[in-house]
């Protein structure tokens, strides 16, 4: 996607071909910084200290890790040392886990002089499949909105309330949430985004709105609280989220306060989608009930981040010293809190046989 006017990617292979770059979003909407990552330690790091964020993000990026480390020793105990270091990083999102498992299923069949060119062939083949999946939910979510418009006066605008960044910063590009919001902005529907700040660490307010901003998406930054109250005064005709890990039977993970979100829209009759790219799809687990999630530090909730009006970025402290702090980082929506389920494959009802449905070769448990 475009920034200032200028297309990039969120993470590409460098110049020189000896390392990787990323887009650092620990420094959005701030500043643009672009940081190199040379080796493993480098991209588990960035994965960990969320320069790089997001399921699909953070799976490429993990691929991209062990061809990292596998430049330096291809050996099977560096492959299984990188796998498990990468693993460690973050718990919730599984694009992690589907993204290690199938570079390392490739290389482990390989002699090692081989691995690191097929880690980085894999690494890039990661990287264009998920902007062709995301592709696919713009495809797919795309008649959600335009069913929409065509039952509002004409010029009347589409209102969309999202949460956290679903955008292409959390994905190599176009975004999974964002993918039909883009898609029905290039199609001239007018349409607005209501977007979440997403405390504690505001993706939404950093993230989101700078990417609307810079691809002309007319957009609203709302706190968490607001959306309830919005949904109830008939601003809001459809939520879409993303989604960290989707189990087998459409119980959706992502950050906290979707199933509040949720929660609001069913009370309002507003319906609830969720861009889920089918590697973000747990099969091995019949429930969102054991989906481990990421208890982050307390930092991020006692403290606040911004810049000020110097132009320079401080952090300052909210919470009175010693209160203690809790920072669950992502909640499960029970499917039947969700409308549908946008998938690269089409939308399909959020339970296990809609998901069957569309994803017949994968199995259960
Ligand atoms: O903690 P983050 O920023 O990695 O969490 C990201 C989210 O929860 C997104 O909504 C989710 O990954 C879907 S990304 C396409």
């Amino acid at each position: 996607m475009n920034v200032s006017g200028r297309p990039f990617r969120t993470i590409w292979p460098s110049a020189d071909g000896a390392a990787i770059e990323i887009i650092d979003q620990t420094r959005l909407p701030h500043a643009f910084v672009i940081a190199r990552l040379a080796t493993l330690n480098d991209a588990a790091e960035a994965i960990r200290a969320m320069l790089v964020r997001g399921a699909p993000l953070i799976g490429a990026t993990a691929a991209w890790g062990l061809w990292l480390a596998l430049r330096a020793d291809a050996s099977n105990a560096a492959l299984d040392h990188a796998h498990a270091t990468l693993l460690a990083t973050r718990p919730t999102a599984v694009n992690l886990r589907w993204a290690l498992d199938r570079v390392r299923a490739e290389l482990v069949a390989l002699a090692p002089a081989a691995r690191a060119d097929a880690a980085r062939r894999m690494a890039m083949e990661i990287c264009d499949e998920d902007v062709a999946l995301n592709r696919g939910l713009a495809a797919a979510g795309l008649p959600l909105i335009q069913a929409i418009a065509a039952r509002k006066k004409s010029g009347e605008r589409v209102n969309v309330l999202t949460h956290c960044n679903a955008g292409w910063l959390a994905t190599v590009d176009v975004g999974t949430a964002t993918a039909p919001l883009y898609a029905a902005h290039a199609a001239g529907i007018p349409l607005h985004v209501w977007v979440d700040e997403t405390r504690p660490r505001n993706q939404g307010a950093s993230l989101t709105a700078w990417e609307l901003l810079n691809q002309g998406v007319s957009h609203t930054v709302i706190v968490d609280n607001a959306g309830g109250h919005l949904m109830q005064h008939d601003q809001v005709d459809l939520v879409i989220v993303g989604t960290d890990r989707t189990a087998a039977n459409g119980d959706v993970c992502n950050k906290i306060g979707t199933y509040l979100k949720a929660l609001a829209a069913h009370d309002n009759g507003v319906p609830f989608y969720v861009a889920v790219p089918s590697p973000s799809i747990d099969w091995s687990l019949q429930d969102g009930r054991k989906i481990p999630i990421e208890e982050r530090s307390a930092a991020e909730v006692s403290h606040l981040t911004g810049r000020r009006s110097d132009g320079t970025v401080t952090t300052v402290a909210l919470t009175p010293e010693g209160s203690p702090v809790a920072n669950p980082a992502f909640d499960v929506t029970p499917a039947r809190l969700v409308t549908g389920l946008i998938t690269e494959r089409g939308v399909t009802e959020a339970s296990a046989a809609g998901l069957r449905r569309l994803f017949p070769e994968h199995r259960v448990g």
